[in-house]
């Protein structure tokens, strides 16, 4: 089998930080990759004014995944270019309590489920605009109140879509999720998460879909909650979730909560899917306050590339590397400052690399 060719691209702040310490740790493990990191990011941008040069997109497009690391400002070009170009409208994020981790909850042991957020409509990116231009277009329209947009005054207005094709699919790949967990042993349930009682139709929408869709397969059971009692329920019973699916910024929202159950930030991962090419990024972003310091915890990415690793057929692979992270976290002794401990960047992912070895 020909080596895996993959495209790191490590974007801004603390990026490119992590996005080295896991390149390196790949590469040390000698595991079957060949993984190229062209010139990009906030680093790029300073230097030639384009932090996605055509050659890096040229890369993107001949490998068979892409590890990115966060975007601030001159990377969102190459953010638009993975989620929206690419049309990877899956946004898969495992919220897995590794114990060690330091988390919150009296109780964190056996948190295991996952977040499947749709990744390319609804709020994002922003379709927004001058209210006053919206009620020109539209002065027919009537809300709730029976009152045309002219009676706000000056404002601006954003736009939500949810599209039946997006919805379908994202509905399509949850459910086979959720049939595989099953095998495994996991609920075979289904969260949908809305705001239906409010946005009847949007959500509605999105609602009726998802539950149709898994109304197909009767092994599997769904249930709903609206987003704000999902909050809630993501700290209050974080054992009861298996598979949650919903809607982009619902997603984003609850995704950063969910990390927080499992010991934050610096541990999620996730995966970018069902577009031309995969690509694989940490939860969080780039991380301004602590970038350059040497500090940033790079589990997240590191268990993005177990994402990558499982997703290219390299599940013996992706073993050993959550194993290993796993046992860095169960020893406690070379955590990194947001989990308590005092070990860099650096020494946590040689931590890691001394475990696969
Ligand atoms: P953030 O995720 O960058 O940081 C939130 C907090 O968590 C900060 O205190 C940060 O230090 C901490 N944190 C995040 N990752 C950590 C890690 N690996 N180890 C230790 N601590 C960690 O979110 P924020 O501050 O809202 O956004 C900063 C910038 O990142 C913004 O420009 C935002 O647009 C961008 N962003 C980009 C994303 C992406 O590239 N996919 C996702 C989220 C935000
Ligand atoms: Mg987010």
């Amino acid at each position: 089998m020909p080596k895996k060719k993959i495209v790191a691209l490590g974007g801004d702040g603390v990026g490119p930080e992590v996005m080295e310490v896991t390149c390196n740790l790949l590469e040390q493990a000698a595991f079957d990759l060949a993984i190229v990191k062209p010139f990009c990011g906030a680093e790029a941008f300073k230097a030639q004014g384009n932090a996605f040069p055509d050659e890096a997109r040229k890369l993107c497009e001949e490998s068979d995944a892409i590890l990115f690391g966060a975007a601030e400002g001159p990377s969102i070009a190459i953010l638009v270019y993975l989620r929206w170009i690419l049309d990877n409208y899956i946004n898969l994020r495992p919220v897995k309590y590794y114990p060690g981790a330091s988390s919150p909850l009296k109780n964190p042991n056996g948190i295991d489920f996952l977040i499947v957020r749709e990744n390319s409509e609804g709020m994002y990116p922003g379709r927004e605009g001058e209210l006053s231009w919206l009620a020109q277009k539209i002065p027919d329209y009537k809300d709730p109140f029976g009152r045309t947009l002219d009676y706000y005054g000056a404002g601006k207005f954003a736009l939500r879509l949810i599209t039946q094709k997006g919805t379908e699919r994202l509905a399509r790949y949850a459910v086979e999720l959720a049939r595989q967990r099953k095998s495994l042993g996991f609920a075979g349930k289904i969260t949908c998460v809305t705001k239906s009682n409010v946005l009847r139709q949007s959500c509605g929408f999105f609602r009726k879909i998802v539950e149709e869709e898994v109304r197909k397969d009767s092994a599997l059971r769904i249930e709903h909650f609206h987003v704000d009692d999902a909050a809630r329920r993501l700290i209050r019973f974080p054992r009861e979730f298996d598979v949650i699916v919903t809607s982009n910024m619902f997603g984003d929202i609850l995704a950063d909560e969910a990390a927080e159950l499992v010991g934050g930030l610096g541990i999620a991962p996730s995966a970018c899917l069902g577009g031309k090419k995969p690509y694989f990024e940490p939860v969080h972003g780039s991380a301004p306050d602590i970038a350059g310091k040497g500090i940033v915890n790079p589990t997240a990415m590191i268990l993005s590339a177990k994402m990558m690793l499982d997703h290219l057929g390299m599940e013996e692979e992706g073993r050993a590397l959550e194993k290993a992270v796993a046992e860095v976290y169960r020893l406690k002794e070379l955590l990194t400052v947001d989990q308590g401990g005092t070990a860099t960047t650096k020494e946590f992912a040689e931590a890691v690399l001394k475990e696969i070895q």
